[in-house]
């Protein structure tokens, strides 16, 4: 279980300044297939995997604001990474990184992912509607002209598959895929028995991500910086890798109350896993859903 695996560079350009970005991986287990059904993975331009994410409805998917990239693809109902017949396959419409997100501080390091509703639906549409406009009113009339556009409209047809071009749609809740409830604020007190979950690394020396998604328990602190920068952390020897980034941080009621963001290492050498704190961003969740 670990970060994205982009940040291996960055953590050698940061460790000078104390923030570095693990790679190490750090206790945890398999997940029993399929129960948490709202994990989503997160891929990059070109399909190369990328992020962790999480489900809210049937059209977003939040993820971590460092996972930006050109273009995404989400993969819902995932288990085995190898194994992604069964998988529903969601293209990105818009992404919406937070715009306070800070590329050196991971401040505001939290995404929101609007999916795709109907590809090429609109286009497909516009062109029957000029190709049977063509047929009615022009008739024998425009003859070539209604040749024209049917030539246009099969092309189209015959392209979309060679073009790689899917018509995708939102995500269809089933049995392994299903939303997650977001927290609401709740007073100073810590969430209790929390859970990460990802195909992050395993190890510093991997150099792939977990096949499997595998998930590990922690307990979140209390720790002035984290609290200033509206963080949830942990400490210890079990946390994220390269690759977990953007998943969810699940505690006591089953609602994520943080993204996966990234590690820190205290001057002393303690190891800081951080989240960004749902509560604190639920007002910008909520106006960046209402406004897309
Ligand atoms: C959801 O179900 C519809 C109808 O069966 C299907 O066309 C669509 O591709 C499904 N969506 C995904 C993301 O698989
Ligand atoms: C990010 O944070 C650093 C340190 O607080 C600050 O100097 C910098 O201006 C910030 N960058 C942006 C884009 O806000
Ligand atoms: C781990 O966290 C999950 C999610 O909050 C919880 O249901 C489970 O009981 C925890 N397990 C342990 C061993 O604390």
């Amino acid at each position: 279980m670990f970060i994205h695996c982009e940040l291996i560079i960055l953590s050698l350009a940061l460790a000078l300044d104390g923030r570095v970005h693990s790679a190490r991986i750090i206790g945890g287990h398999e997940a029993v297939p399929h129960s948490r059904p709202y994990m989503a993975i997160v891929m990059g331009k070109g399909g190369k995997i990328h992020c962790g994410g999480f489900l809210l409805n049937k059209n977003f998917v939040m993820t971590a604001a460092h996972c930006q990239d050109k273009s995404y693809e989400v993969l819902l109902g995932v288990h085995n990474i190898q194994k992604i017949n069964d998988a529903q396959r969601v293209s990105v419409e818009q992404a919406f990184p937070h715009e306070g997100f800070n590329k050196s501080t991971y401040e505001n390091d939290i995404m929101l992912l609007k999916v795709r509703k109907t590809a090429l639906q609109g286009i497909t549409i516009a062109i029957f509607v000029i190709y049977h406009f063509g047929f009615s009113t022009c008739y024998c009339k425009c003859f070539i002209y209604a040749i024209f556009f049917s030539l246009i409209f099969y092309c189209f047809l015959f392209f979309i598959p060679l073009s790689g071009l899917k018509l995708s749609s939102e995500a269809n809740f089933t049995q392994n895929v299903k939303p997650i409830a977001l927290a609401e604020r709740k007073g100073d007190c810590l969430p209790k028995s929390c859970l990460i979950t990802g195909w992050g690394r395993t190890s510093a020396n991997d150099r792939y991500m977990s096949d499997v998604l595998r998930e590990v328990n922690v307990t979140l602190i209390k720790d002035e910086r984290c609290e200033s920068e509206n963080l949830y952390c942990s400490t210890g020897n079990k946390g994220t890798g390269q690759g977990d980034s953007g998943g969810p941080l699940v505690c006591e009621d089953g609602k994520a109350y943080g993204v996966v963001s990234h590690t820190y290492q205290a001057k002393d050498g303690q190891l800081f896993y951080s989240y960004a704190k749902i509560p604190d961003h639920k007002s910008w969740i909520y106006l960046t859903i209402k406004n897309a």
